[in-house]
């Protein structure tokens, strides 16, 4: 029977943290640690995400500034913004919610963003100096896995840890961090995708599987090892016949990987609310290390 890994309430917890560190600086006198969020358009989920941003910031004690723009904005006005952003004295870190519309080629949108100021560690800056094992802002999710995987001190050293997906936000840089000269880190990552054959010959090895491919339900207890730990990255809405007519489900089939697992993340309330907390971590971090010292 597996451990629950709580990320509601660690993220609580680490929030209260970061709400102890704001009231000290403005003890001291000093503004507080400032966010901004950039979105396009009116794509349900980014909304809903992007107002959870604001409503964190609110709740730990961050300023917040919210730039809406239509879904027609072309590339020159938004990098128009991301510059003023860039040159803001009072902006400490900004995002680019994405996706964004097609008119709009997103590698330049990320290219164009300060990398002192990104916070979701989206710029190739960011990634080179996170593969290099350099200081610097970690992806809000990768950063959430690891810091439940330390905080619950669970061994990763010499340990198989598989992951499925290889997104730039969520597989990819998770199969770096894993397999870093470091703890959380030092294991053996293999990285699967939508190339792998049979992907159960690897997760049936792993010690570690971490699931980010928005499959809901797809890993099953005949798929895993006994005493495994389960991470599960995945949140799909799927239709149902509550009152809301939808719930939110994972990558992984809870029932049958429950018993069977020795750590594992619940959805909702394991990665993603790690997830939205991280960034006020890495706001709080650009803060910190902000050039501007006013
Ligand atoms: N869209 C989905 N996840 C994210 C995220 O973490 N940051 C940004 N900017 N956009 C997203």
């Amino acid at each position: 029977m597996a451990q629950i890994l709580d990320g509601l309430a660690l993220s609580r917890q680490i929030k209260k943290e970061i709400k102890e560190e704001v009231r000290k600086i403005l003890a001291k006198k000093r503004r507080a640690p400032h966010l901004a969020a950039i979105l396009v358009g009116n794509n349900g989920a980014s909304q809903t995400y992007v107002n959870s941003k604001v409503k964190d910031c609110e709740e730990v004690g961050f300023r917040s500034s919210l730039f809406k723009f239509p879904s027609t904005v072309s590339e020159s006005e938004l990098l128009e913004k991301i510059r003023e952003l860039n040159a803001s004295k009072s902006v400490d870190g900004f995002i680019v919610q994405l996706p964004l519309p097609p008119q709009i080629d997103q590698e330049k949108i990320i290219l164009a963003i300060d990398p002192r100021k990104d916070v979701d560690g989206f710029h190739p800056e960011n990634f080179g100096k996170m593969a290099l094992e350099m200081d610097t802002f970690l992806p809000a999710t990768p950063f959430g896995i690891l810091t439940l995987l330390e905080r619950y001190s669970i061994e990763t050293k010499g340990k198989h840890c598989v992951i499925i997906g290889r997104s730039r936000i969520v597989g990819r840089p998770m199969s770096i961090l894993m397999g870093r000269k470091d703890f959380p880190g030092n294991a053996t990552v293999s990285l699967t995708h939508s190339y792998t054959e049979h992907v159960e010959r690897f997760t049936k090895n792993a010690d570690i599987v971490i699931t980010a491919l928005g499959d809901p339900g797809f890993l099953k207890g005949d798929m895993i090892k006994g005493g495994a730990i389960i991470i599960d990255v995945g949140i799909t809405r799927v239709e149902d016949s509550s009152e809301k007519g939808h719930r939110l489900s994972g990558d992984v089939d809870f029932e049958s990987c429950f018993p069977k697992a020795s750590w594992i993340t619940p959805v909702p309330g394991g990665v993603g609310p790690m997830t939205r907390t991280m960034l006020m971590k890495n706001t709080l971090l650009a803060y910190k290390t902000s050039v501007y010292d006013d």
